[in-house]
């Protein structure tokens, strides 16, 4: 039994050749099914059907989004998850697949899951990375993530107020919805670069000074939203010199 763990950027035009080659002398991919978000389960289909392989959807368990307790609630759905992920690979055996939005690097839990599942079932298993949304975020802005010698920092926006608090002054933002969006008019002066659905049809890029861009920027993550019927948007802010 083997099964890999295969970063395929933001679609199938970020599948590399190595992940195609993974791809093709797999036997079938894993791929959760929520019920909130299918849309990115089609576009798994839609790589599957290219590299002809079979794709088996296993509905993913229910998440408390607003729980007391964050890392307990996180741990018991790994569980879950990693649960239903084992059940599928004993019962087929051979090579398993699973697709990883992005890279998996980065605030993605296949890791931490299914690397778990694998050791738990026997399994050797391995990981090919992929784009990720802050390295197509910079490619599309034609910019480096910092500057010339100097950190960059990734959070969230849960954990953006604490990144402020310790001076961090170039930070890239995933994980936001639209009030955390509106929430960046306390930082009126600084520097934003931001991206919504990158590498799809519904792509939207906006950048500027904060207090010059931030109504377009709420106004261009409804238009991804509205066009794609979902969002996901990450963005760069850099303090004033
Ligand atoms: C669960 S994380 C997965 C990140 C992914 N592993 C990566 O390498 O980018 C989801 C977050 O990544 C960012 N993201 C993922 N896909 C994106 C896209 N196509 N456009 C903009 N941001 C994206 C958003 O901040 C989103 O909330």
């Amino acid at each position: 039994m083997k099964v890999r763990l295969l970063g395929v950027g933001m679609g199938p035009q970020h599948v590399t050749v190595e992940v195609a080659r993974a791809l093709r002398s797999c036997d079938y991919v894993v791929a959760a099914s929520k019920s909130d978000n299918d849309e990115l389960l089609a576009i798994r289909q839609a790589i599957c059907e290219e590299y002809g392989v079979e794709l088996v959807a296993v509905p993913d368990p229910m998440r408390d989004r607003d729980p007391g307790d964050y890392p307990a609630t996180v741990a018991a759905w790994h569980d879950a998850r990693a649960a239903a992920y084992a059940e599928v690979i004993r019962e087929r055996a051979g090579t398993a697949a699973f697709l990883v939005w992005g890279d998996p690097s980065l605030y993605d839990s296949t890791i931490r899951v299914v690397g778990r599942v694998a050791e738990s079932v026997g399994a050797d298993w391995d990981v090919l990375p992929g784009v990720s949304a802050p390295s197509l975020l910079a490619a599309r802005h034609r910019i480096v993530l910092h500057e010339v010698g100097q950190p960059v920092h990734i959070t969230s926006p849960r954990r953006l107020p604490e990144a402020l608090a310790q001076d961090e002054t170039n930070i890239v933002v995933m994980l936001g919805n639209e009030a955390d969006l509106t929430a960046l008019v306390a930082l009126g002066e600084w520097s934003i670069w931001w991206g919504a659905n990158l590498g799809t049809g519904s792509e939207e890029l906006v950048s500027g000074q904060v207090a010059d861009v931030l109504a377009d920027l709420v106004a261009a993550r409804a238009r991804a939203k509205q066009a794609a019927g979902w969002v996901m948007d990450v963005h760069l802010l850099r303090a004033p010199a």
